[in-house]
Protein backbone atom coordinates (compact mmCIF):
# COMPACT_ATOMS: atom_id res chain seq x y z
CA UNK A 1 0.00 0.00 0.00
CA UNK A 2 2.37 2.91 -1.05
CA UNK A 3 -0.79 5.26 -2.22
CA UNK A 4 -1.41 8.44 -0.07
CA UNK A 5 -4.52 10.68 -0.32
CA UNK A 6 -5.80 13.46 1.52
CA UNK A 7 -8.15 12.83 4.53
CA UNK A 8 -10.89 15.07 2.78
CA UNK A 9 -11.35 13.07 -0.13
CA UNK A 10 -11.75 9.75 1.87
CA UNK A 11 -14.93 8.33 1.58
CA UNK A 12 -16.78 5.16 2.47
CA UNK A 13 -15.24 2.19 0.16
CA UNK A 14 -11.76 3.36 0.61
CA UNK A 15 -9.88 0.42 1.75
CA UNK A 16 -7.02 2.30 4.61
CA UNK A 17 -4.05 1.77 6.33
CA UNK A 18 -3.24 3.38 10.26
CA UNK A 19 -0.59 1.60 10.89
CA UNK A 20 1.34 4.87 11.32
CA UNK A 21 -0.62 5.89 14.10
CA UNK A 22 0.04 3.21 17.63
CA UNK A 23 -2.56 1.11 17.82
CA UNK A 24 -3.29 2.28 21.25
CA UNK A 25 -4.07 5.92 19.72
CA UNK A 26 -6.37 5.04 17.71
CA UNK A 27 -10.48 3.70 18.89
CA UNK A 28 -10.60 1.68 15.77
CA UNK A 29 -10.50 -2.33 15.84
CA UNK A 30 -7.94 -2.47 12.98
CA UNK A 31 -5.05 -0.68 11.67
CA UNK A 32 -6.18 -1.69 8.22
CA UNK A 33 -9.58 -1.57 6.84
CA UNK A 34 -12.24 -0.53 4.69
CA UNK A 35 -14.11 3.01 5.77
CA UNK A 36 -17.79 2.26 6.28
CA UNK A 37 -19.20 5.26 7.03
CA UNK A 38 -18.62 8.84 7.40
CA UNK A 39 -18.13 8.66 11.59
CA UNK A 40 -14.94 7.07 10.60
CA UNK A 41 -13.68 9.84 8.61
CA UNK A 42 -14.33 12.06 11.25
CA UNK A 43 -12.86 10.33 13.82
CA UNK A 44 -9.44 10.01 11.09
CA UNK A 45 -9.70 13.84 10.80
CA UNK A 46 -10.16 14.16 14.87
CA UNK A 47 -7.16 12.41 14.87
CA UNK A 48 -5.10 14.99 13.30
CA UNK A 49 -4.38 12.69 10.38
CA UNK A 50 -4.20 15.01 7.10
CA UNK A 51 -2.66 12.19 4.57
CA UNK A 52 -3.54 8.62 4.61
CA UNK A 53 -2.22 5.22 3.48
CA UNK A 54 -4.68 3.87 0.74
CA UNK A 55 -5.23 0.74 -1.61
CA UNK A 56 -6.69 1.20 -4.72
CA UNK A 57 -6.75 -2.76 -4.95
CA UNK A 58 -8.89 -3.49 -1.65
CA UNK A 59 -10.88 -0.03 -2.43
CA UNK A 60 -14.61 -0.26 -3.68
CA UNK A 61 -14.52 2.94 -3.94
CA UNK A 62 -12.40 5.36 -5.57
CA UNK A 63 -11.26 8.55 -3.24
CA UNK A 64 -13.10 11.49 -4.34
CA UNK A 65 -12.11 14.12 -7.18
CA UNK A 66 -9.88 17.08 -5.96
CA UNK A 67 -12.13 19.34 -7.00
CA UNK A 68 -14.92 18.05 -4.82
CA UNK A 69 -13.32 17.98 -1.60
CA UNK A 70 -15.64 17.79 1.36
CA UNK A 71 -15.89 20.86 3.66
CA UNK A 72 -14.12 19.89 7.24
CA UNK A 73 -16.17 18.82 9.60
CA UNK A 74 -15.17 20.41 12.61
CA UNK A 75 -17.81 19.60 15.07
CA UNK A 76 -17.22 16.16 16.30
CA UNK A 77 -18.62 14.41 19.67
CA UNK A 78 -15.90 12.68 21.58
CA UNK A 79 -18.42 10.38 22.87
CA UNK A 80 -18.62 8.76 19.29
CA UNK A 81 -14.33 8.07 20.20
CA UNK A 82 -14.76 7.42 23.60
CA UNK A 83 -18.09 4.68 22.77
CA UNK A 84 -15.00 3.09 20.03
CA UNK A 85 -12.79 3.04 22.76
CA UNK A 86 -14.90 1.38 25.38
CA UNK A 87 -16.47 -1.84 22.07
CA UNK A 88 -11.86 -2.08 21.51
CA UNK A 89 -11.45 -2.16 25.64
CA UNK A 90 -14.33 -5.13 25.51
CA UNK A 91 -12.96 -6.66 22.97
CA UNK A 92 -9.41 -7.02 24.50
CA UNK A 93 -11.20 -8.06 27.82
CA UNK A 94 -12.31 -11.18 25.57
CA UNK A 95 -9.03 -11.59 24.07
CA UNK A 96 -7.47 -12.14 27.64
CA UNK A 97 -10.56 -14.06 29.45
CA UNK A 98 -10.25 -16.82 26.14
CA UNK A 99 -6.49 -16.60 27.13
CA UNK A 100 -7.40 -17.54 30.54
CA UNK A 101 -9.91 -19.90 29.87
CA UNK A 102 -7.78 -22.01 27.44
CA UNK A 103 -4.70 -21.81 29.94
CA UNK A 104 -7.19 -23.24 32.86
CA UNK A 105 -8.54 -26.14 30.31
CA UNK A 106 -5.13 -26.87 29.42
CA UNK A 107 -3.46 -27.40 32.84
CA UNK A 108 -6.71 -29.62 33.80
CA UNK A 109 -6.35 -31.52 30.13
CA UNK A 110 -2.50 -32.41 31.27
CA UNK A 111 -3.35 -33.24 34.23
CA UNK A 112 -6.15 -35.74 33.42
CA UNK A 113 -3.79 -37.19 30.26
CA UNK A 114 -1.61 -38.09 32.56
CA UNK A 115 -4.07 -39.59 34.86
CA UNK A 116 -5.04 -41.98 31.99
CA UNK A 117 -1.90 -43.22 31.13
CA UNK A 118 -1.65 -44.53 34.85
CA UNK A 119 -5.19 -45.61 34.23
CA UNK A 120 -4.40 -47.70 31.05
CA UNK A 121 -0.87 -48.90 32.43
CA UNK A 122 -2.49 -50.32 35.77
CA UNK A 123 -5.93 -51.78 33.79
CA UNK A 124 -4.14 -55.48 33.74
CA UNK A 125 -3.05 -55.71 37.49
CA UNK A 126 -5.49 -53.24 39.07
CA UNK A 127 -8.30 -53.74 37.06
CA UNK A 128 -11.13 -53.10 39.26
CA UNK A 129 -8.86 -49.44 40.97
CA UNK A 130 -8.21 -48.54 37.67
CA UNK A 131 -11.79 -48.89 35.70
CA UNK A 132 -13.14 -46.98 38.97
CA UNK A 133 -10.62 -44.10 37.92
CA UNK A 134 -11.18 -44.01 34.38
CA UNK A 135 -15.07 -43.61 35.58
CA UNK A 136 -14.11 -40.86 37.86
CA UNK A 137 -12.45 -39.27 34.97
CA UNK A 138 -15.37 -39.50 32.47
CA UNK A 139 -17.67 -37.85 34.68
CA UNK A 140 -14.93 -35.01 35.00
CA UNK A 141 -14.74 -34.99 31.33
CA UNK A 142 -18.45 -34.99 30.63
CA UNK A 143 -18.49 -32.37 33.47
CA UNK A 144 -16.10 -29.67 32.87
CA UNK A 145 -14.30 -29.61 29.55
CA UNK A 146 -17.07 -30.15 27.26
CA UNK A 147 -18.78 -27.27 29.02
CA UNK A 148 -16.30 -25.12 26.76
CA UNK A 149 -16.58 -27.15 23.26
CA UNK A 150 -14.51 -24.92 21.51
CA UNK A 151 -11.47 -24.76 24.25
CA UNK A 152 -12.11 -28.56 24.28
CA UNK A 153 -11.39 -28.90 20.48
CA UNK A 154 -8.69 -26.25 20.89
CA UNK A 155 -6.69 -28.97 22.92
CA UNK A 156 -7.30 -31.94 20.64
CA UNK A 157 -6.13 -29.59 18.00
CA UNK A 158 -2.51 -28.76 19.69
CA UNK A 159 0.11 -30.82 19.12
CA UNK A 160 2.22 -32.57 21.63
CA UNK A 161 5.92 -33.37 21.50
CA UNK A 162 5.55 -37.50 21.95
CA UNK A 163 1.64 -38.33 21.10
CA UNK A 164 1.69 -41.68 22.92
CA UNK A 165 -1.02 -43.80 23.77
CA UNK A 166 -2.44 -41.91 26.20
CA UNK A 167 -2.47 -38.75 24.53
CA UNK A 168 -4.84 -40.66 21.98
CA UNK A 169 -7.07 -42.04 24.04
CA UNK A 170 -7.80 -38.13 25.81
CA UNK A 171 -8.53 -36.98 22.85
CA UNK A 172 -10.98 -39.65 21.23
CA UNK A 173 -12.69 -39.30 24.54
CA UNK A 174 -12.90 -35.77 24.19
CA UNK A 175 -13.87 -35.60 20.01
CA UNK A 176 -16.55 -38.71 21.04
CA UNK A 177 -17.93 -37.28 24.18
CA UNK A 178 -18.63 -33.76 21.79
CA UNK A 179 -19.93 -35.68 18.88
CA UNK A 180 -22.31 -38.12 21.52
CA UNK A 181 -23.33 -34.00 23.10
CA UNK A 182 -24.09 -33.28 19.29
CA UNK A 183 -26.25 -36.58 18.69
CA UNK A 184 -28.39 -36.08 22.05
CA UNK A 185 -26.86 -38.95 24.14
CA UNK A 186 -28.50 -39.41 27.56
CA UNK A 187 -25.89 -39.20 30.58
CA UNK A 188 -25.77 -43.19 30.83
CA UNK A 189 -24.66 -43.07 27.40
CA UNK A 190 -22.16 -40.60 27.39
CA UNK A 191 -20.73 -42.54 30.70
CA UNK A 192 -20.61 -45.68 28.57
CA UNK A 193 -19.31 -44.01 25.49
CA UNK A 194 -16.17 -42.03 27.26
CA UNK A 195 -15.20 -45.28 28.67
CA UNK A 196 -15.94 -47.21 25.69
CA UNK A 197 -13.48 -44.34 23.54
CA UNK A 198 -10.82 -44.18 26.66
CA UNK A 199 -10.64 -48.16 26.59
CA UNK A 200 -10.47 -48.69 22.63
CA UNK A 201 -6.77 -49.19 21.91
CA UNK A 202 -6.04 -51.00 25.08
CA UNK A 203 -5.36 -53.89 22.79
CA UNK A 204 -2.27 -52.16 21.23
CA UNK A 205 -0.33 -52.74 24.06
CA UNK A 206 0.42 -56.34 22.64
CA UNK A 207 1.74 -55.07 19.40
CA UNK A 208 5.30 -54.07 18.57
CA UNK A 209 5.85 -50.32 18.35
CA UNK A 210 7.73 -51.01 14.71
CA UNK A 211 4.50 -52.51 13.42
CA UNK A 212 1.89 -49.33 14.84
CA UNK A 213 4.15 -46.64 13.55
CA UNK A 214 4.78 -48.23 10.43
CA UNK A 215 2.28 -46.45 7.83
CA UNK A 216 3.39 -49.49 4.98
CA UNK A 217 2.72 -52.78 6.46
CA UNK A 218 2.86 -55.68 5.06
CA UNK A 219 0.49 -58.05 4.67
CA UNK A 220 1.44 -60.09 7.77
CA UNK A 221 2.38 -56.80 10.14
CA UNK A 222 -1.14 -55.77 8.88
CA UNK A 223 -2.84 -58.96 10.42
CA UNK A 224 -0.91 -58.40 13.39
CA UNK A 225 -1.86 -54.82 13.65
CA UNK A 226 -5.29 -55.45 13.17
CA UNK A 227 -4.98 -58.29 16.04
CA UNK A 228 -4.90 -55.06 18.40
CA UNK A 229 -8.76 -55.49 18.65
CA UNK A 230 -9.18 -58.90 19.45
CA UNK A 231 -6.14 -57.99 22.14
CA UNK A 232 -8.38 -55.14 23.45
CA UNK A 233 -11.39 -57.85 24.01
CA UNK A 234 -9.13 -60.02 25.60
CA UNK A 235 -8.02 -57.31 28.32
CA UNK A 236 -11.37 -55.99 29.03
CA UNK A 237 -12.71 -59.84 29.61
CA UNK A 238 -10.28 -59.25 33.12
CA UNK A 239 -12.64 -56.36 34.06
CA UNK A 240 -16.18 -57.94 34.85
CA UNK A 241 -17.73 -54.96 36.04
CA UNK A 242 -16.97 -53.58 32.35
CA UNK A 243 -20.14 -53.15 30.31
CA UNK A 244 -21.42 -54.43 27.09
CA UNK A 245 -21.44 -51.20 25.60
CA UNK A 246 -17.59 -50.59 26.35
CA UNK A 247 -16.62 -54.15 25.60
CA UNK A 248 -18.71 -53.46 22.04
CA UNK A 249 -16.67 -50.12 21.55
CA UNK A 250 -13.53 -52.08 21.82
CA UNK A 251 -14.57 -54.71 19.51
CA UNK A 252 -15.65 -52.44 16.84
CA UNK A 253 -14.08 -49.22 16.86
CA UNK A 254 -12.45 -50.20 13.40
CA UNK A 255 -15.94 -51.52 11.32
CA UNK A 256 -17.13 -49.42 8.30
CA UNK A 257 -20.23 -48.02 7.97
CA UNK A 258 -19.56 -50.14 4.19
CA UNK A 259 -18.61 -53.28 5.50
CA UNK A 260 -14.93 -52.54 4.52
CA UNK A 261 -14.06 -52.32 8.12
CA UNK A 262 -12.20 -54.80 10.39
CA UNK A 263 -12.31 -57.61 12.18
CA UNK A 264 -16.13 -58.82 11.46
CA UNK A 265 -16.56 -56.32 8.30
CA UNK A 266 -19.94 -55.54 10.34
CA UNK A 267 -22.40 -52.73 8.17
CA UNK A 268 -24.81 -49.87 8.78
CA UNK A 269 -26.82 -49.99 11.53
CA UNK A 270 -25.09 -53.51 12.99
CA UNK A 271 -22.22 -51.32 14.49
CA UNK A 272 -23.31 -50.11 17.53
CA UNK A 273 -24.02 -46.29 17.68
CA UNK A 274 -21.12 -45.57 20.03
CA UNK A 275 -18.43 -47.71 18.14
CA UNK A 276 -19.61 -45.72 15.10
CA UNK A 277 -18.85 -42.35 17.15
CA UNK A 278 -15.58 -43.48 18.55
CA UNK A 279 -14.82 -44.24 14.91
CA UNK A 280 -15.08 -40.72 13.78
CA UNK A 281 -13.37 -39.30 16.69
CA UNK A 282 -10.46 -41.75 16.46
CA UNK A 283 -9.84 -41.34 12.56
CA UNK A 284 -9.72 -37.86 13.08
CA UNK A 285 -7.72 -37.67 15.90
CA UNK A 286 -5.34 -40.11 13.62
CA UNK A 287 -5.16 -37.64 10.70
CA UNK A 288 -4.50 -34.82 13.09
CA UNK A 289 -2.32 -36.50 15.56
CA UNK A 290 -0.38 -39.30 13.74
CA UNK A 291 2.67 -41.21 14.92
CA UNK A 292 4.54 -39.47 12.45
CA UNK A 293 3.87 -35.98 12.81
CA UNK A 294 5.80 -34.99 9.32
CA UNK A 295 2.05 -36.22 8.17
CA UNK A 296 -0.10 -34.99 10.19
CA UNK A 297 -3.13 -32.90 8.77
CA UNK A 298 -4.59 -29.64 9.94
CA UNK A 299 -7.87 -29.89 11.11
CA UNK A 300 -9.73 -28.48 8.38
CA UNK A 301 -7.69 -30.87 6.09
CA UNK A 302 -8.49 -34.06 8.15
CA UNK A 303 -12.74 -32.94 8.19
CA UNK A 304 -12.15 -32.37 4.03
CA UNK A 305 -10.51 -35.77 3.30
CA UNK A 306 -13.15 -37.62 5.91
CA UNK A 307 -16.06 -36.07 3.91
CA UNK A 308 -14.57 -36.27 0.59
CA UNK A 309 -12.55 -39.37 0.52
CA UNK A 310 -13.73 -41.45 3.24
CA UNK A 311 -17.57 -40.43 3.90
CA UNK A 312 -18.98 -44.13 3.07
CA UNK A 313 -16.73 -45.45 6.05
CA UNK A 314 -19.06 -43.64 8.65
CA UNK A 315 -21.97 -43.14 9.44
CA UNK A 316 -23.40 -40.55 7.37
CA UNK A 317 -25.54 -38.79 10.21
CA UNK A 318 -23.27 -39.00 12.68
CA UNK A 319 -20.79 -37.41 10.39
CA UNK A 320 -22.52 -34.42 9.53
CA UNK A 321 -22.65 -34.00 13.39
CA UNK A 322 -19.33 -34.18 13.79
CA UNK A 323 -18.49 -32.10 11.26
CA UNK A 324 -21.04 -29.16 12.76
CA UNK A 325 -19.48 -29.82 15.90
CA UNK A 326 -15.71 -29.59 15.39
CA UNK A 327 -16.58 -27.22 12.57
CA UNK A 328 -14.73 -26.50 8.84
CA UNK A 329 -12.56 -24.59 10.23
CA UNK A 330 -12.08 -25.72 13.71
CA UNK A 331 -10.70 -23.93 16.74
CA UNK A 332 -6.89 -23.96 16.60
CA UNK A 333 -6.62 -23.87 13.02
CA UNK A 334 -4.74 -21.17 11.39
CA UNK A 335 -6.59 -18.96 8.28
CA UNK A 336 -6.21 -16.62 5.50
CA UNK A 337 -8.76 -14.18 5.49
CA UNK A 338 -9.42 -12.71 2.30
CA UNK A 339 -8.44 -9.26 3.87
CA UNK A 340 -4.63 -10.35 3.33
CA UNK A 341 -5.04 -11.26 7.09
CA UNK A 342 -3.45 -14.61 8.94
CA UNK A 343 -6.08 -15.50 12.02
CA UNK A 344 -5.96 -18.40 14.44
CA UNK A 345 -10.26 -19.69 14.99
CA UNK A 346 -11.06 -19.46 18.38
CA UNK A 347 -14.36 -20.10 18.28
CA UNK A 348 -16.92 -22.05 15.88
CA UNK A 349 -20.43 -20.10 15.30
CA UNK A 350 -22.53 -23.42 15.06
CA UNK A 351 -25.03 -22.02 12.93
CA UNK A 352 -22.89 -20.51 10.47
CA UNK A 353 -19.65 -22.40 10.53
CA UNK A 354 -18.26 -20.83 7.51
CA UNK A 355 -17.31 -17.46 9.64
CA UNK A 356 -16.00 -18.65 13.11
CA UNK A 357 -14.64 -16.24 15.69
CA UNK A 358 -11.13 -15.33 14.77
CA UNK A 359 -8.00 -13.70 16.38
CA UNK A 360 -6.38 -11.79 14.00
CA UNK A 361 -2.41 -11.02 13.25
CA UNK A 362 -1.75 -7.55 13.27
CA UNK A 363 1.70 -6.27 14.44
CA UNK A 364 0.56 -3.30 14.99
CA UNK A 365 -1.30 -4.74 17.80
CA UNK A 366 0.09 -5.41 20.86
CA UNK A 367 -0.09 -9.26 21.37
CA UNK A 368 -1.73 -9.30 24.72
CA UNK A 369 -4.63 -7.40 23.24
CA UNK A 370 -4.83 -9.12 20.01
CA UNK A 371 -8.09 -8.83 17.69
CA UNK A 372 -11.05 -10.88 18.14
CA UNK A 373 -12.95 -10.57 14.33
CA UNK A 374 -16.50 -12.79 14.43
CA UNK A 375 -16.39 -12.74 10.83
CA UNK A 376 -20.09 -13.36 10.94
CA UNK A 377 -19.90 -9.20 11.17
CA UNK A 378 -16.71 -8.38 9.29
CA UNK A 379 -16.93 -8.04 5.84
CA UNK A 380 -14.44 -10.90 5.72
CA UNK A 381 -14.09 -14.41 5.09
CA UNK A 382 -11.43 -17.45 4.74
CA UNK A 383 -9.71 -18.37 2.17
CA UNK A 384 -7.95 -21.05 3.03
CA UNK A 385 -6.37 -23.39 5.88
CA UNK A 386 -2.99 -22.76 6.51
CA UNK A 387 -0.57 -24.90 7.73
CA UNK A 388 1.25 -23.44 10.41
CA UNK A 389 4.79 -24.72 9.91
CA UNK A 390 4.31 -22.93 6.52
CA UNK A 391 3.51 -19.12 8.11
CA UNK A 392 6.36 -16.83 9.62
CA UNK A 393 7.15 -18.23 13.35
CA UNK A 394 6.31 -14.56 14.30
CA UNK A 395 2.74 -14.70 12.96
CA UNK A 396 2.05 -18.30 15.11
CA UNK A 397 4.18 -16.92 18.13
CA UNK A 398 1.64 -13.92 18.27
CA UNK A 399 -1.58 -15.83 17.76
CA UNK A 400 -0.59 -19.27 19.63
CA UNK A 401 -2.27 -19.15 23.12
CA UNK A 402 0.25 -18.04 25.59
CA UNK A 403 3.41 -18.20 22.44
CA UNK A 404 3.19 -22.13 23.22
CA UNK A 405 3.96 -22.20 19.18
CA UNK A 406 5.85 -25.79 19.79
CA UNK A 407 2.05 -27.19 20.39
CA UNK A 408 1.95 -26.05 16.69
CA UNK A 409 5.41 -26.77 14.98
CA UNK A 410 6.68 -29.93 16.82
CA UNK A 411 7.93 -32.29 14.10
CA UNK A 412 6.05 -30.24 11.34
CA UNK A 413 9.41 -29.56 9.64
FE1 LIG B 1 -7.69 -48.99 17.02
Amino acid sequence: MKHTVSVDRLQPGVFISISGVGWLDHPFLLNRFRLANADQIRVLRSLGLKEIEWDPARSTAQPLPVAQEREPEEDFSAAVIASMLNTKRDRTERVREQREGLARCERLYEQEATGVQDILRDLGSRPAESFGRARATVGRMVGSLLGSQSIAIHLVNMKVKEPGMAQHAMNVAVLSLLLGKAADLDEEQMRLLGLGAMFHDIGKTEVPARVLRNAQRTHAEEQFYQSHVGYGVKHAAVIPELPTAVRNIIACHHERWDGSGFPNRLQGAKIPRLARIVAIANRYDNLCNPFDLSTARTPGDAVAHMFKREAAHFDPELLQLFVKAVGIYPPGCFVAINDGSIGLVVETNSKDLLHPLVMVYDPGVPRSEALLVDLREAEAKIESVLNPAKIPLEVVEYLAPRGRVDYYLEGLH
